[in-house]
């Protein structure tokens, strides 16, 4: 079942080790859908190596976003019943939207029967990487892969340089790129179609992380007549929050009065409780999908198939459901020869990849004021929140959008 990848290791030019492995999948990335992927497919018995070019480290204190889908929770449930999901996450059972001075709660279940917990990623990745390792999982870190080779070919070929400077190869019988926004493995499939579909947005978010305790209980995302932010959480220590900024805002340029003062004026009617300032970030915003998803033995998930703007919570969770899928496709191709999961996988994918890019630009669109925004549009936007916020029907259409479409759909 689950042996060690095969080994074998050649000096190829003056003293330059070169190192190559065999193995059934050849994972590029080891992010939440590189180590999913890795996990679904031992489970079915086939053997993959993962590599990623960052350090365990790493990977582990990079601070992304923090809202787990119904589904993507659920499954963290399933790969360890004792995941800290539950105890060390949060159930969240409805967002405030806020606009024209007042708050509009979402209620989740009582709208779709289903909530969102907020987890950080990097929590989740400290989670599944223990895991992963403790069940002998080859996985390999400050692995830097240049390029794939042979993907027409039922030998694909992924060829890396170690952090010793040595070369890696990985030959398998399938490659999955889950190596993020700026992939490797992506110009092996999309050749000469590189650019794919992709939308900017004339601004970013300004983030911040604070030691403070919460200053509601749910997030908000509110739409001021000065901009968009976003209240969220990290545990009862530690705050995470958000303003509209321009793209090229410099994160260092704020004071800490001249945050609160910005984040303060967003949120009218909820007084934030502010603390020590312990990271800033500025997150461009941006809509990718690409062109190819798959090109014969080699698939794009996750960023490196797709990116959308964070307002919708969506990239993480669009990785997983990604990855499930691929992991059906993978079990039923190399174990039973059966080619028709992965021929339908990009058209499967996608259906879901589009929903999603839909759902984070409206909610981008909706909740931003642009500078150029003339007064018309300001109306309109208050019109469009209205008319989701006052009607069960677009309450209910946002939540089930927030809280995840069902993975097969
Ligand atoms: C976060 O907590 O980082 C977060 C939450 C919700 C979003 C985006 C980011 O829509």
């Amino acid at each position: 079942m689950n042996d060690a990848p095969s080994e074998a290791r050649f000096i190829v030019e003056g003293d330059t080790v070169s190192t190559l492995v065999r193995t059934q999948v050849a994972i590029v990335g080891a992010g939440p859908a590189g180590l999913i992927l890795s996990h679904l497919l031992a489970e079915a018995g086939i053997e993959s190596v993962v590599i990623d070019q960052r350090t365990r480290t790493e990977i582990e204190s990079t601070i992304r976003a923090g809202i787990l889908e119904q589904g993507t929770a659920d499954l963290l449930r399933t790969i360890d019943p004792n995941t800290r999901v539950d105890t060390v996450g949060d159930r969240h059972d409805g967002i405030e939207l806020h606009f024209g001075g007042e708050g509009h709660r979402i209620d989740f279940p009582g709208l779709v029967g289903r909530s969102v917990w907020l987890y950080p990623q990097h929590e989740v990745l400290k989670d599944l990487l223990s895991l992963r390792l403790a069940a002998g999982q080859d996985l390999r870190f400050g692995v830097i892969a240049t390029r794939v080779e042979g993907v027409e070919t039922n030998k694909p070929r992924v060829v890396a340089s170690t952090a010793d400077g040595d070369e890696l190869v990985i030959e398998a019988d399938f490659v999955v790129g889950a190596d993020g926004s700026r992939s490797v493995v992506r110009p092996a499939i999309a050749g000469a179609s590189s650019g794919g579909y992709f939308r900017e947005y004339p601004f970013a978010w300004f983030g911040i992380l604070c030691e403070a305790p919460p200053s509601s209980d749910e997030l908000i995302y509110s739409s001021s007549p000065h901009g968009f932010a976003l209240i969220s959480q990290r545990s009862t220590k530690i705050q995470r929050m958000y303003f509209q900024c321009e793209p090229d805002a410099d994160p260092s340029a704020l004071t800490e009065e001249e945050i609160w003062s910005t984040l303060q004026a967003r949120v009218p009617g909820t007084t934030l409780r502010t603390g020590p300032v312990v990271q800033r970030d500025v997150l461009r915003f941006r809509s990718f999908v690409a062109r190819k998803l798959r090109h014969g033995r080699a698939v794009l998930v996750g960023d490196a198939a797709h990116t959308v703007p964070p307002t919708g919570a969506k990239g993480m969770n669009l990785a997983v459901a990604d990855v499930v899928l691929l992991g059906r496709a993978l079990k039923a191709l190399l174990q039973e020869r059966d080619t028709r999961l992965i021929d339908a996988f990009a058209e499967t994918a996608l259906n879901r990849i589009w929903k999603a890019q839909h759902f984070s630009w409206w909610m981008t669109s909706m909740l931003h004021v642009t500078s150029d925004a003339s007064e018309f549009d300001q109306r309109r936007q208050i019109g469009e929140l209205k008319s989701v916020v006052e009607s069960e029907a677009g309450r209910t259409f946002l939540a089930e959008a927030y809280t995840g479409w069902p993975i097969d759909a």
